[in-house]
C-alpha cells in the first residue's frame, strides 16, 4: 500500500474550474509541487496557476501519449480531470484508460481520478437516465478501482465523484443558469420535486489535499462529495433569505426546457470536438435529458456522515454557500449575489472554461 505522500503532482483540467482550486489546495501552503497541464500557457487562467505556489505549466492535450508520459514521467502524484465537454463520451473513456495505464508504466505513486457518478448502473441500467458525461467517467471510476485491486502495492488509486458545482446555477453557460424576470431570480428547470447534489468548489481544494495526503487510508477509495441535496424551490428561499429579493424555482418540462436558453445546442453534439456523424455521439438534448432525470428521481446518494468526518469544516448547506459567496462577492467591491445574477453581469462571468471559451478548441 503507497504511504508516502506525492511531492509533485500532474494535474490535467488545472485551468478549469474544478481544476483551479485544486490546485490551489495542492500548492497554496509550499507542500507539493504542481505540473499543469493546459493547451495554452498564455490563457489568463494559466498564468494565475502560477501565483498559487511551485506551479508550472506543461503545454498539450491529454489526447497525446507523449505528452501524458512527459508529464506523469516527471511526477509522484497525478489528479485526472478529462474534460468529457471536449471529447465526447467514447474518446473520454479511452483518454482515461490510457492516463491512468501511461501513469503506472512512469511510475507515478498516487492516482485520483476526477470522476462523476455511473448514472446509468446507479438508475438499474435504465436508458432514462443515460447521461453520457457521467456515465463515460463513472464507469471509468469502478475500473480503476478494479484495476487498482492489483496493482495498488505499485501506484494507488481513488476516485474522486463530485457534482454540478454550486457556482453553476450562479453562472452563465451553464444547465442551470438563472434569468432575471421582472425582478424575480428565476430557475426554469426540469428538476420536479428532485434534488440536485451540488458541489462546492472551495471544499474540492480540501478533499483532494486531504486524497493526497492520505494515501492508505485514500487507496482504493471512492470519495463522494457533495454540499447537500439541493431542492431548487429551497434554493430560491435561501436567495430570498440572503439578499431580500425574490427568487423562484419554476419546474419546467424537458421540451420547454430545450425550446429555451439551449434551444440552439440541443441537437448539437455534448462533446465539441465529439464527432456527429458518430451515432455513439450523445446530444445535448439526449445528454441533459438523463442528467436533469437523475436529479429528479434521486437516484444519486451521498454519505454526509462520511464526509463529516474528513472535512468537520465543510459547506452543509446551499444556503450557507449562497452567504460566504455573498460576502465574497461584496468584499470584491462587486456586490453581493444578487448583482451577481443580473444580465448585465452574468453574461462576463463564466465558472467553466468551456464557457468562456465558448466550445472552442483542439482535442
Ligand atoms: N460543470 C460541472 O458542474 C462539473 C462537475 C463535476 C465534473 N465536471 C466534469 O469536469 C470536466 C470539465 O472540467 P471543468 O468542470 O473544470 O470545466 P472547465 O472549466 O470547462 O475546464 C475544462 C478543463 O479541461 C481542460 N482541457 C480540455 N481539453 C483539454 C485537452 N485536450 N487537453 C488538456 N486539457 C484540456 C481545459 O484546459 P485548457 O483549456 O487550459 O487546455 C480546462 O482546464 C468535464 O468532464 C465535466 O463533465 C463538471
Amino acid at each position: 500500500m503507497p504511504s508516502q505522500q506525492a511531492s509533485k503532482i500532474f494535474v490535467i483540467g488545472a485551468t478549469g474550474a474544478q481544476g483551479l482550486p485544486v490546485v490551489r489546495g495542492l500548492a497554496g501552503d509550499g507542500k507539493c509541487r504542481v505540473l499543469a497541464l493546459t493547451r495554452d500557457g498564455n490563457s489568463a487562467r494559466a498564468k494565475s496557476l502560477l501565483g498559487m505556489g511551485d506551479v508550472s505549466i506543461l503545454e498539450g492535450s491529454f489526447a497525446d501519449e507523449q505528452i501524458l508520459r512527459e508529464g506523469l514521467r516527471s511526477c509522484d502524484g497525478a489528479f485526472v480531470n478529462i474534460d468529457g465537454f471536449n471529447t465526447g463520451e467514447k474518446t473520454e473513456m479511452y483518454w482515461a484508460i490510457r492516463t491512468y495505464e501511461i501513469a503506472l508504466e512512469e511510475g507515478v505513486r498516487f492516482f485520483v481520478y476526477g470522476n462523476l457518478d455511473y448514472a446509468l448502473k446507479k438508475a438499474g441500467y435504465d436508458s432514462r437516465f443515460r447521461t453520457g458525461h457521467y456515465d463515460g467517467k463513472g464507469r471509468i471510476g469502478e475500473w480503476i478501482l478494479s484495476q487498482n485491486r492489483a496493482n495498488c502495492d505499485r501506484m494507488g488509486a481513488a476516485v474522486f465523484t463530485t457534482g454540478p458545482y454550486m457556482e453553476m446555477a450562479l453562472s452563465s453557460r451553464t444547465p442551470m443558469t438563472p434569468t432575471v424576470e421582472d425582478d424575480v431570480v428565476t430557475w426554469r428547470v426540469p428538476l420536479g420535486a428532485g434534488a440536485v447534489v451540488h458541489v462546492s468548489l472551495e471544499d474540492c481544494a480540501y478533499y483532494v489535499r486531504w486524497l493526497f495526503d492520505h494515501p492508505e487510508r485514500a487507496n482504493g477509495m471512492n470519495l463522494e462529495v457533495a454540499i447537500e441535496h439541493v431542492r431548487y424551490a429551497d434554493l430560491a428561499s435561501a436567495f430570498e433569505r440572503v439578499t431580500g429579493r425574490r427568487a423562484r424555482y419554476i419546474d419546467t418540462s424537458l421540451d420547454d426546457y430545450f425550446a429555451g436558453a439551449l434551444k440552439a445546442a440541443a441537437d448539437r453534439p455534448a462533446g465539441y470536438n465529439a464527432d456527429p456523424d458518430d451515432p455513439s455521439t450523445m446530444s445535448f438534448r439526449d445528454n441533459f435529458t438523463g442528467f436533469w432525470n437523475m436529479w429528479k428521481h434521486n437516484i444519486i446518494t451521498r454519505d454526509y456522515d462520511l464526509l463529516d468526518r474528513i472535512h468537520p469544516t465543510r459547506i452543509r448547506s446551499a444556503e450557507e454557500w449562497l452567504r460566504r459567496m455573498d460576502r465574497q462577492e461584496r468584499e470584491a467591491g462587486r456586490g453581493g449575489l444578487w448583482e451577481m445574477v443580473q444580465p448585465e453581469n452574468l453574461r462576463t462571468r463564466s465558472v467553466l472554461k468551456i464557457g468562456e471559451d465558448q466550445r472552442r478548441g483542439r482535442l
